[in-house]
């Protein structure tokens, strides 16, 4: 296959072949195609995007770059969630040593923070002692003994993925339907899971701004995880205003601890509570809805799935009753009366980014003693003085840093109109 006319069908708008996208990523990998080749064609998929049918050979490719977890027989079904980030964004935390108590088993590779976004791995870095770097082969050895394990990715997962990104990310080709899924889905899928659910953000705080980018890659995610033998459900959920009340590392961490015994947030947990279901009646675990539910709250308010993470944390070096400090706290108030129209969550997150809870520039050092508390949400009445949010802040609070975060919030007199949380689901898994 001759890269150079492979190029030329994508940038003409014509549907690649199986053998055309599997020659294209292996030569890649392998370095007999160069990276402007490779460029130039993450440009024309840009462009003229990719069928349902080559999306999921492009994914294949990718997972096939690399290593699959391997599982023992007769083991409890794996199942993952991967959320596309958000502000406040804590789910994973919660999620995976609830379902470890439910009896499956969570294989969760996640990432660190993009953007304005916080990454769960930097959360989990603000208990003393955690390890994020486990190998293949301690991810399962710890899977099929507690249950649970979040991690970060390898260097033996999906390295075409690595490699692609790297790529994408400076030739403005990072913001397309069929590359991100490929991304995404050639990760998930290569942790070997009996189930998976996407909670596809969209809003403000999102990664994907305009709802229908979101719900068209939510389908696209479906559609190729599905492809793939993986049952595969999404959720497109709100991000116009942070998730739970916490944004930071030690903040979200403590949110998620009260939230591992059933006294977090009520968008936050109906979120944790909604992506299990999909999990457990996908996996077959649940033979309901209601009983999958039930499931879920019960061991939330038994205290089994915070003790759950106790184990996680431990088998993976860490100590959760170890101090996690917390940076001095101020309030930033509005000047105005109205309405809480609409939250610039986005800009919310670069304000912690701001004081050093997040990375301005690769391989910058997390405070995780840094973050905000939300004190309104979009549609509460607020009056002249009164506090928006709490910021703990381990430097004085500028007046620049003062004046970004009161922008985020645009104050008025319309009634901000009402979303649900959970706007749309994708998928056929048998939720209601
Ligand atoms: N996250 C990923 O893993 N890949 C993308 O392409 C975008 C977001």
């Amino acid at each position: 296959v001759n890269p150079t006319q492979t190029i030329a069908r994508k940038r003409d708008g014509h549907s690649l072949t199986r053998d055309e996208i599997a020659a294209f990523v292996r030569g890649f990998v392998q370095g007999e195609i160069p990276d402007y080749q490779m460029s130039a064609m993450a440009m024309a998929i840009f462009l003229r995007g990719m069928n349902d049918d080559e999306t999921a050979e492009l994914t294949r490719e990718m997972l096939l770059s690399g290593t699959t977890l391997r599982w023992s027989a007769n083991t409890p079904p794996k199942v993952d969630k991967h959320s596309t980030g958000g502000i406040g964004d804590k789910t994973s935390l919660i999620l995976a040593p609830l379902l470890a108590c439910c009896g499956l088993q969570v294989p969760m590779i996640s990432g660190r923070g993009l953007g304005a976004t916080g990454g769960t791995l930097d959360k989990l870095e603000s208990i003393p002692g955690f390890r994020t770097d486990l190998t293949p082969q301690e991810m399962c050895d710890q899977v099929e003994r507690v249950g649970c394990v979040i991690t970060g990715t390898t260097d033996e997962i999906a390295p075409a993925d690595r490699k692609l990104y790297a790529l994408r990310d400076v030739t403005a080709t990072v913001a397309s339907v069929p590359l991100i899924t490929a991304s995404i889905m050639s990760k998930k899928l290569a942790e070997g899971l009996d189930a998976l659910v996407l909670d596809v953000k969209w809003g403000s705080g999102a990664f994907m701004k305009s709802l229908d980018l979101a719900r068209a890659l939510s389908k696209s995610l479906v559609a190729v995880g599905n492809q793939m033998g993986v049952p595969t459900t999404a959720l497109l959920t709100d991000m116009n205003q942070p998730l739970g009340r916490m944004v930071g590392g030690t903040v979200e961490m403590d949110e998620s601890v009260a939230g591992l015994t059933g006294h977090g947030p009520a968008d936050l947990m109906q979120l944790v509570v909604a992506l299990g279901t999909e999990l457990l009646v996908s996996a077959g675990a649940a033979a309901s809805v209601d009983d999958a539910r039930r499931r879920l709250v019960d061991e939330l308010n038994s205290g089994r799935a915070l003790e759950k993470l106790h184990e996680m944390v431990k088998a993976q070096g860490g100590d959760l009753d170890a101090p996690r400090p917390l940076a001095d706290e101020s309030t930033v108030s509005t000047a105005d009366e109205g309405l809480i129209c609409s939250i610039d969550a986005e800009r919310l997150g670069l304000a912690v980014i701001e004081m050093g809870g997040g990375r301005k520039r690769l391989g910058d050092q997390i405070d995780h003693s840094v973050g905000l508390q939300m004190l309104v949400r979009i549609g509460d009445h607020v009056q002249p003085g009164q506090p928006l949010v709490h910021l703990y802040a381990a430097q004085p609070v500028s007046q620049r840093l003062r004046g970004l975060v009161q922008q985020a919030f645009v104050i008025g007199r319309d009634a901000a109109e009402e979303r649900p949380l959970i706007l749309e689901r994708h998928g056929e898994s048998g939720v209601g």
